[in-house]
C-alpha cells in the first residue's frame, strides 16, 4: 500500500488508542496527517510524533469549529484525499440512569460530529472536483453489546447506517465510505475503565483475550491502522458501505470460548 502524497485528516488524533494507531499506520504509508484534536495544545504534542504531521485544533461535535477549521485547511493545507472520523467518547451507564446532557454530548460527538465532519469534508471535495474517501471508526458494540453500553453501541449502529447510507449517495462521484469496527484495544487507557467493573483489569483482559477473541493476542491500535490505511488506498477501490471488524474474532463467537471448549486443547 503507498499512501505517498495524501493528505489524511484524523479526528481525535491525538488519542492513546485507536486514533493513535491510525495515525501510526498512514504515517507507515506515507501519508501526510492532517491531525485534529479537541484543543491546539495536544493537537500540536500529538504531530510531533509523525513525520509531516500537521495539527488542526476543534471540537468536531461544535459546528462553527468544523467550518473554521475546514476554512483554515482550504486556505493553508489544500485539498484533502481522505477522512478518517476517529474522535468519539464511551459512556459506561445503563441507558435508564443516563442524563439527558450524558446522550446529548455521546451523541454529538459519536455521531452527529461524524456527520458534520464527513458534511464540510465532502462538500470540499465536491466543490474541488476531487476524489477523496471516508473511514469511520466504529465498534463491535453495533454488533453486539454489554450492559452499560447501550447509548454507545447505539450511537455506533447509527455510524454504520450513516456509513453505508453515504456510500450509496457518494459512489456515483467514486467517494467511498467505510467503516472499521475495532474490538477491545489494548491500550492503558482502558485500564482504569476495566477498573469499573473489575478489581484485576490486566487479568480481566487477559481473560477477555482467552475467551471472546478466536485469535489469541490483544488487538493493538496498528492494527486498526492498518484496516484503515487499506480502505483509504486505492487497492480497496471495488468497497464501499461496509464495516471491517477488527476484532480477532470476537463478533464471529456465539459463546465463549470457556464455554464450550474446556475439554478441547
Ligand atoms: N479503545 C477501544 O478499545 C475502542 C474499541 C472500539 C471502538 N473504539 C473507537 O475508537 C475511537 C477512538 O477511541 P479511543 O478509545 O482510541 O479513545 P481515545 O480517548 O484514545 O481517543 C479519542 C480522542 O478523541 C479526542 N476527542 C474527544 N472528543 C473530541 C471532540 N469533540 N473533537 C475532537 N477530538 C475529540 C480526545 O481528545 C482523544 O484524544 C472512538 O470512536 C471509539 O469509540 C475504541
Amino acid at each position: 500500500m503507498n499512501l505517498e502524497g495524501k493528505k489524511i485528516l484524523v479526528t481525535g488524533g491525538g488519542g492513546v488508542g485507536v486514533g493513535g494507531g491510525v495515525c501510526q499506520a498512514l504515517s507507515n504509508f506515507g501519508a501526510t496527517i492532517v491531525l485534529n484534536e479537541i484543543d491546539q495544545e495536544k493537537a500540536e504534542a500529538a504531530a510531533e510524533k509523525y513525520p509531516r504531521a500537521i495539527p488542526v485544533a476543534a471540537d468536531i461535535s461544535n459546528p462553527e469549529q468544523v467550518s473554521d477549521m475546514f476554512d483554515y485547511i482550504s486556505s493553508e493545507i489544500g485539498l484533502l484525499d481522505g477522512l478518517v472520523n476517529n474522535a468519539g467518547v464511551g459512556l459506561n451507564t445503563v441507558a435508564h440512569k443516563a442524563s439527558e446532557e450524558e446522550f446529548d454530548r455521546l451523541y454529538d460527538i459519536d455521531i452527529k460530529g461524524v456527520w458534520q465532519m464527513s458534511k464540510a469534508f465532502v462538500n470540499q471535495l465536491l466543490v474541488a472536483g476531487h476524489i477523496g474517501h471516508i473511514v469511520n471508526i466504529s465498534s463491535v458494540n453495533a454488533h453486539s453489546t454489554m450492559s452499560r453500553y447501550a447509548i454507545y453501541a447505539s450511537a455506533k449502529s447509527a455510524v454504520e447506517g450513516l456509513t453505508r447510507g453515504m456510500a450509496v449517495e457518494l459512489g456515483p462521484h467514486n467517494i467511498r465510505v467505510n467503516a472499521i469496527g475495532p474490538g477491545l484495544v489494548h491500550a492503558e487507557q482502558n485500564y482504569e475503565l476495566i477498573k469499573s467493573w473489575s478489581d484485576d483489569p490486566h487479568k480481566w483482559e487477559e481473560d477477555f483475550v482467552k475467551d471472546q477473541q478466536v485469535l489469541l493476542h490483544p488487538i493493538e491500535p496498528v492494527d486498526c491502522g492498518n484496516a484503515v490505511a487499506f480502505l483509504l488506498s486505492d487497492l480497496s477501490r471495488a468497497i464501499t458501505g461496509q464495516v471491517l471488524y477488527v476484532d480477532k474474532g470476537t463478533t464471529s463467537l456465539l459463546f465463549n470460548r470457556f464455554c464450550t471448549e474446556q475439554k478441547l486443547d
